[in-house]
């Protein structure tokens, strides 16, 4: 039993395949009937499925230069302030501490400089290619207009080296966003950077605040991004390393448990070295502050393969914020970040030296770390483990809405589902049987609330990621927190609730970088 591959879901892969190529009846109905006149303009027979590419025109879904789209950007609530910037992406010779890489960068610095804008201010921003392939941007959990969303395929065509594109749009939600580019496995490299968006209504809880930007590094150290990726294309995903599991039978076996909370399988790829803010743990940053002080730290998960617990040495932490919106603050000792998620944290300082630790989970990989310095005292060594880290964990149910961003409760309009499975022993990753390559859409209309129900059937954890909404951790009160970004654990289900006020066509995927190359995409596209 125990050489089983433990991540086969209990069906097969033709039952899903087949299943999921006709689970949206509905959608597939309007499109046969839609696409039969287009079929008749031409004079053709055969049924065509719309392509994704740029320029194409579909007859059911809005393009991203719809005329609503423009229509929504209007109606943005804007301060009058244009916040420009520019963005060269380009090769780069990287100091993580001692250690030098050959990377890619914005502008030179890993992560990128922050981008800081107040909610309300338009930001303009003229990427400049200067990488030797294609490249775009994306702007991570901002509400933004959909043509501006920077998705190949999707939103825009992909810039070429040496090409420009003009990112222009109003940032509506104040909060902890970032962005980086939505090509290839470029997430990989050192192509990532804040976006902090001030909140001008916000009460001054806390003296001072800190971007904390966690990644898993491989780039220019150990293997390359896009030979990790052509390894998993050729040989699928090992099961890699779970020991201990003798004697369990097959369904404990790799399931999520009080020690291994996202189950025993989180990651596929092992590397040479987490960073804090582009430090290795033996060169952390320092943050520098004094005792009775109330700082908030905003946490971005930026690696492609690596979910983080995250815990201050001596301090417990305050959750005031996820994925940028507020919740109820709740405190606990340690909270798990997936890829793509965002926590903001208020810790009231102590008086001494103290490790600030990221730890990949279910990683055997060394932890990252960064230092809080607010007195004198020694540096921690290096490797100490704070206890908080094994102390009182943050779980998706302590968490609540602050009352102001509350979805509320609604009639549902429509209901979806996304099946997540594994396909071909790991060389790819599907959404109910299919790849972004040849996936149907799921269709919403303006207007609605929509809620979609996000059903694992794989062995590991997946942080689902959507674009353009934030959306509530569907709860019978209303009141789930407000969130872009989700850990599903292995075989779990769960429904998210969002309401579509945002029109055009969205990415849905897999924040897990390789997955998300694999297959692990979708869309959710606005009917016409
Ligand atoms: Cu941060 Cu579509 O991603
Ligand atoms: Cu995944």
């Amino acid at each position: 039993m125990s050489n089983e591959p433990v991540r086969h879901p209990p069906h097969s892969e033709a039952t899903s395949q087949g299943e999921g190529a006709r689970s949206f009846p509905r959608v597939s109905r309007r499109g046969a009937l839609a696409l039969g006149g287009a079929a008749a303009l031409v004079g053709g027979g055969a049924l065509v499925i719309p392509r994704w590419v740029d320029g194409a025109s579909s007859p059911v879904y809005m393009t991203s230069t719809d005329p609503a789209v423009a229509a929504a950007e209007q109606a943005r609530r804007r301060t009058g302030r244009v916040i420009e910037r520019t963005l060269t992406p380009a090769p780069s010779r990287i100091d993580l501490g001692g250690r030098v890489v050959e990377t890619w960068s914005y502008g030179g610095s890993v992560p990128g400089k922050p981008i800081e804008v107040t909610a309300g201010d338009e930001l303009s921003v003229r990427l400049s290619n200067g990488l030797p392939e294609p490249t775009s941007v994306h702007w991570h959990g901002v509400a933004l207009r959909n043509d501006m969303d920077g998705v190949p395929d999707l939103t825009q065509r992909a810039t070429d080296p040496g090409a420009t594109f003009d990112y222009n749009f109003v940032v509506p939600d104040p909060g902890t966003y970032w962005f980086h580019p939505h090509v290839g496995v470029q997430l990989d490299t050192g192509l990532y950077a804040p976006l902090i968006v001030a909140d001008p209504s916000e009460p001054g809880r806390y003296d001072e605040e800190v971007v904390l930007v966690l990644d898993d590094w491989t780039d220019g150290w150990g293997t390359p991004p896009t030979e990790l990726l052509a390894d998993f294309r050729r040989d699928g995903m090992g099961m890699g390393e779970m020991g201990g599991m003798d004697g369990m039978d097959g369904m404990e076996m790799g399931m999520p448990s009080a020690d291994e909370p996202l189950g025993a399988d989180t990651g596929d790829v092992s590397y040479p070295a987490h960073l804090i803010n582009g430090r290795v743990p033996s060169a952390p940053v320092t943050v520098t502050s004094s005792p009775n002080r109330r700082v908030r730290f905003r946490i971005v998960n930026a690696a492609s393969d690596t979910a983080y617990r995250f815990a201050i040495g001596g301090h417990r932490l305050t959750v005031t914020h996820t994925d940028g919106f507020p919740v109820v603050p709740t405190e606990v000792d340690a909270l798990i970040v997936g890829m793509g998620e965002r926590y903001d944290v208020v810790v009231s300082t102590g008086d001494g030296v103290f490790p600030i630790v990221a730890s990949p989970e279910g990683k055997k990989d060394p932890a990252a770390r960064a230092l809080l310095r607010t007195g004198t005292g020694d540096v921690p060594p290096l490797g100490r483990r704070p206890a908080e880290l094994s102390r009182q964990l943050l779980s998706y149910a302590d968490l609540v809405a602050a009352p102001n961003v509350e979805l509320g409760t609604g009639q549902v309009d429509r209901e979806l589902t996304l099946k997540l499975t594994m396909g071909d022993e790991g060389r790819r990753w599907l959404f109910n049987g299919q790849t972004f390559e040849d996936h149907e859409p799921l269709a919403v209309a303006a207007g609605e609330r929509v809620r979609v129900r996000l059903v694992n059937d794989s062995m590991m954890f997946h942080p689902i990621h959507l674009h353009g909404h934030t959306f509530a951790v569907a709860r019978r009160d209303g009141r789930g927190a407000r969130k872009d970004n989700l850990n599903v654990l292995p075989m779990q289900q769960i429904d998210i609730d969002l309401v579509a006020d945002n029109p055009g066509r969205w990415a849905v995927h897999c924040h897990n970088a390789y997955h998300m190359e694999l297959g692990m995409m979708t869309s959710i596209a606005y009917e016409v």
